[in-house]
């Protein structure tokens, strides 16, 4: 698997809710390269604050060598690449991590809760590639208000799947999470639920597939330094007692793979 590091320009920024950003890269090595669910590291100062890069979900890949990212603005490093002007370079470096493992065969059930929903979209968009029709496949959409989930709307309905919604206020959708959702519909046999979100959603996603045998994905964060498996900063607890690397092993593991505070 090739990784790149590229002086990547930035080509547009969407600011889709009072801190989330949207922001699009020329970047087209890791454009060609990524798959669903990898991972970019940004350098977002050439100072030292932050001294590490910070790493990034790959949102979308555009025609053109473009890639997104969406993220929240929650400190030093996504404080800056939220003030990020048109024409402004940052250094990219990836593909990084295991992405998500698709099947052309399967249905499929995407749930993305806050800014989890980043890597979901690419994800839905290679998913319907494959498939070449996924009226079948379902998407569930949750976040905290209807300012952290409509703008992303379009995008996902756009392939043609259903898209339910969930917010914690009530303001779009079913009022709840995105978890009661998923636990009221029918988990067909062989269907893939496909996650990623706050760690209390996961387990929970991940407890309702285990009971009802349904295999399931997900992909989670940890605190990252290097993103290439030579700091052992990522280290998370696996199913057999031991500690898995998020960055190498992960970002997006079979969620029994894992443990998990049910
Ligand atoms: C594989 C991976 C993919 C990611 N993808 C995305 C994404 O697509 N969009 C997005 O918005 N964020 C994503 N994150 C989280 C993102 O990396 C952090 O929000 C970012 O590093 C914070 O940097 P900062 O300098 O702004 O914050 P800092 O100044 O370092 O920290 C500010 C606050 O944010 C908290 N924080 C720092 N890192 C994380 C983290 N990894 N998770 C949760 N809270 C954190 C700190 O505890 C602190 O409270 C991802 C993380 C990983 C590991
Ligand atoms: S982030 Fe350094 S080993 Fe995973």
């Amino acid at each position: 698997m090739s990784q790149y590091q590229e002086n990547a320009t930035v080509t547009r920024i969407e600011q889709l809710s009072e801190k989330n950003y949207r922001l699009t890269f020329e970047s087209p090595m890791i454009a060609a390269a990524t798959k669903p669910g990898q991972f970019v590291m940004i350098r977002t100062s050439i100072g030292k604050d932050p001294l590490l890069r910070r790493p990034f979900s790959v949102h979308q890949v555009l025609n053109n060598g473009l890639i997104q990212i969406y993220f929240k603005e929650v400190g030093r490093g996504t404080g800056i690449l939220g003030h990020a002007k048109v024409g402004e370079k940052f250094s990219l470096f990836g593909p990084l991590g295991r992405g998500f493992r698709l099947s052309k065969d399967k249905p499929a059930i995407i749930v993305g809760g806050g800014l989890g929903i980043a890597p979901l979209l690419l994800l839905l968009k290679e998913n319907c590639r494959l498939k070449k029709n996924c009226d079948q496949d379902l998407v569930i959409l949750g976040g905290r208000n209807r300012e952290e989930v409509e703008p992303l709307l379009t995008d996902f309905k756009k392939y043609g799947v259903t898209v339910r919604t969930s917010t914690d206020d009530g303001s779009l959708g079913h009022h709840g999470y995105v978890t009661e959702i998923l636990k009221s519909i029918p988990l067909v046999d062989g269907c893939t639920v496909y996650a990623c979100g706050p760690e209390a959603m996961m387990s929970r996603v991940a407890g309702i597939c285990a009971e009802a045998q349904i295999a399931c994905q997900v992909s989670v964060e940890s605190v990252m330094a290097c993103g290439m498996g030579a700091c052992l900063g990522c280290s998370r607890p696996d199913n057999t007692g031991s500690y898995t690397h998020v960055c190498l092993n992960g970002p997006v593991f079979d969620a029994e793979k894992l443990q998990w505070n049910m």
